[in-house]
């Protein structure tokens, strides 16, 4: 008995992340705010505290089973609002904060307090962005949120080190994926997001990822028992090269 949690799951990478290990048979539980799948719960993540409620109560009911592997993958995330942060609504500002970096810092630790002592193999993932690393102009938040998450990760990772039963945490890069969140880039204006043009050429280009080949380079990570905890890994090197 195999289970997924992945926040973020009604669209995207974390919908075909779900369907992956749907067609596994894992036990999957996504949260999203529009929760329109099966195996979908209702929790939104611009508000931490009330997210953190509905991981506790979730996790607690599902610690008690004899689970073979469990599998967290915080991969829910938002770009807006684009621009420069200044002249941005304190609401939007706050909101993105709470989206990239507070909830899945609930979501992980509210996983660790419920599984630690599970005798199972146990992953966290954060699916992060080449954005943690280098800074873009109108996408501030987005960045400082994925860097630190980043080092969270990394910081939980020797943490976990000294466990008996260590969920690995470990930070993915998942490349440019054709989702939602590549169409809103595009659709931002120059003025807000100067490297606008270089997205829309990706696409044009016929560069961006399906989710479905990407969810499946995510999967075979965390099936990879080589990959140590507190380590970055590139999906690139994952990607089933025979799979569009
Ligand atoms: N697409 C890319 O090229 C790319 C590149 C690098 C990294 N990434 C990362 O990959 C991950 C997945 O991105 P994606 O492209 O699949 O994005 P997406 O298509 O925009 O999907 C975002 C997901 O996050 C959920 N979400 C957003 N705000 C939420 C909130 N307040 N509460 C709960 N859930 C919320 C959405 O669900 P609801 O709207 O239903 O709530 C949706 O399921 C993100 O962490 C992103 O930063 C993506």
């Amino acid at each position: 008995m195999k289970l997924a949690i992945i926040s973020g799951g009604s669209r995207g990478l974390g919908l075909a992340l779900g369907e992956l290990y749907q067609a596994r048979q894992w036990r999957v539980l996504e949260f999203s705010r529009s929760a329109p799948h099966p195996w979908s719960i209702a929790a939104d993540l611009a508000q931490p505290e009330a997210a953190r409620r509905v991981f506790a109560a979730e996790f607690a009911a599902l610690a008690s089973q004899p689970w073979d592997e469990i599998v967290v993958i915080a991969n829910a995330g938002v770009l807006a609002p684009i621009g420069p942060t200044s002249r941005k609504d304190p609401a939007e500002v706050l909101a993105n904060i709470q989206v990239n970096f507070a909830s899945p810092i609930m979501l992980m630790t509210q996983a660790i307090a419920a599984f630690q002592a599970l005798p199972c193999r146990k992953t966290l993932l954060n699916i992060s962005s080449g954005a943690a690393l280098n800074g873009y102009a109108g996408w501030s938040l987005y960045c400082a949120a994925k860097a630190g998450l980043e080092n969270f990760v990394r910081s939980v990772a020797m943490e976990q080190s000294a466990q008996a039963w260590p969920l690995r945490a470990v930070n993915v890069s998942p490349g440019v994926i054709d989702t939602e969140m590549q169409a809103a880039i595009r659709a931002a204006s120059a003025d807000d997001f100067p490297a606008v043009g270089r997205f829309i050429q990706r696409k044009a280009d016929g560069e961006l990822r399906p989710p479905s080949r990407v969810a499946m380079a995510v999967a075979r990570i965390a099936d990879d028992a080589r990959v140590a905890g507190g380590a970055r890994v590139d999906v690139a090197d994952y990607l089933d090269p025979t799979a569009s």
